[in-house]
């Protein structure tokens, strides 16, 4: 390597130190323990884990690693090609048809990850253009401030103008609204996206709110305004049946993005929608067409995990996350600890205030044996960092009661509480 060109990497790293936002002093995890509440494995000590997004600890279940197995048997260990070429395996399509089925939409597809889904959906959203337009930018997008770094990637992929990319305040409609208005005359179309659950401190969108303000101005815009959510956090785990957000506040998106990669406890993205919608992404998406999908395995384990949410057997494990959360926020209130806001999703985030103390609670905590992750400034504004805590259907009471008595002891030593 050029030695001028090392040097400028050398202090691009030696900034990122200095500011202590280092990421790759990564955890290595050697293993994982075989109870039903599985436990990290690290240098011989077992740890609890409670920064998973495996919500309903699906990524453990025999069933879904059977069916794992069982597909690399049948269709091997990787795609072979892209979709268009020689990649479209049977597992896929059965999974397109699961996933569309779970969400009540004509139509799903699949991508490699939900961050390559968003890159796709927003790029190829945006650069849709009728033929005969006179406009050179006929669409607008209007994006959550807070919106998930996949989303603003998107935008970024589609390559259109500054005018043309809009940004309304954190989950303020009114703002949207306002925008909404002051665009209608300027632009064909407006896409407006926003994530479903936030998953900084749990907050969630209001998907019926913000579809009623989408039908409202569609008249007002020739091709009408498309509303994406993407609820990686909110589907498997929010909602009375894991519905996410749409179910939560009875609110349909125009395409859906999800994940499998949280609490279905495998690996990969999708978007669902109208079958045109996804037919034209099949044409144009490029991480669709010019990457590989998840591997066989991977999609076998997804469909199974989509089977097991969609049975009696998915209730019993949401009963069992919805349990869980109400005795985690109990024992919380009861032990003096305060959230730094109210979350309804299983995404709990401990109040501490101070940078520094977020990384010291966090830091003791896994010396007992406790891993939890400190979200910080400027991710949270200023006095808001938190220890942001994410439960699942495999804690048991034990779990939790052993991270809140370890917690509230070690905020106590750090004058928290
Ligand atoms: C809102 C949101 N969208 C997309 C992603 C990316 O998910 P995946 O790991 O499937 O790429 C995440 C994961 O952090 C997320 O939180």
């Amino acid at each position: 390597m050029n030695k001028n060109f090392k040097q400028i990497l050398l202090s691009e790293i030696k900034r990122i130190d200095t500011v202590g936002s280092t990421k790759r002093d990564e955890v290595i995890i050697d293993g994982f323990t075989r109870e039903a509440s599985p436990k990290a494995l690290i240098k011989n000590k077992k740890y609890l884990v409670f920064n998973s997004n495996d919500y309903l600890g699906l990524r453990f279940n025999k069933d879904v690693i059977i069916a794992e197995h069982k597909a690399s048997d049948k269709f091997g260990a990787g795609p072979g090609a892209v979709r268009f070429i020689s990649g479209t395996l049977k597992i896929y399509k059965e999974l397109e048809a699961a996933i569309a089925k779970f969400h009540d939409r004509e139509e799903a597809m699949v991508f490699s990850s939900a961050f390559a889904t968003n890159v796709a959906v927003m790029s190829c959203l945006l650069k849709a253009q009728s033929k005969d337009s006179l406009l050179s930018n006929e669409v607008c997008v209007i994006s959550d401030t807070l919106n998930h770094r996949s989303i603003i990637d998107g935008i970024r992929a589609a390559s259109i103008e500054k005018d043309q990319k809009f940004i309304y305040k954190h989950l303020d409609f009114d703002d949207l609204r306002k925008v909404l208005m002051e665009n209608q005359t300027k632009f064909k179309r407006a896409v407006v996206v926003t994530d479903g659950i936030f998953s900084m401190i749990g907050e969630h969108t209001d998907i019926n709110k913000l579809k009623t303000i989408c039908q409202k101005f569609d008249k007002e815009y020739e091709q009408g305004v498309f509303l994406v959510v993407d609820d990686s956090h909110g589907v498997g785990s929010y909602g009375a049946t894991g519905r996410g957000c749409e179910e939560k506040s009875h609110g349909i998106a125009d395409a859906l993005v999800g994940t499998f990669g949280k609490a279905f406890g495998s690996d990969g993205g999708y978007v669902v929608g109208d079958k045109v919608f996804i037919d034209y992404l099949r044409e144009s998406a490029a991480t669709y067409i010019y990457s590989n999908s998840i591997s066989p395995s991977v999609a076998g384990a997804a469909l199974q995990s989509v089977k097991i949410v969609s049975s009696t057997k998915g209730k019993t494990l949401f009963k069992k996350l919805q349990d869980n959360m109400q005795y985690l926020k109990q024992q919380m209130v009861k032990a003096g600890l305060q959230f730094a806001a109210e979350s309804d999703h299983p995404i709990q985030p401990l109040l501490v205030g101070d940078t520094m103390k977020a990384k010291q609670l966090k830091d003791m905590l896994f010396k007992q044996g406790i891993i939890v992750t400190n979200i910080t400034y400027p991710v949270v504004p200023k006095g808001k960092d938190e220890i942001r805590i994410q439960i699942n259907a495999s804690h048991t009471r034990k779990d939790i009661d052993q991270l809140v008595k370890c917690s509230a002891k070690s905020a106590k030593q750090l004058g928290i509480i």
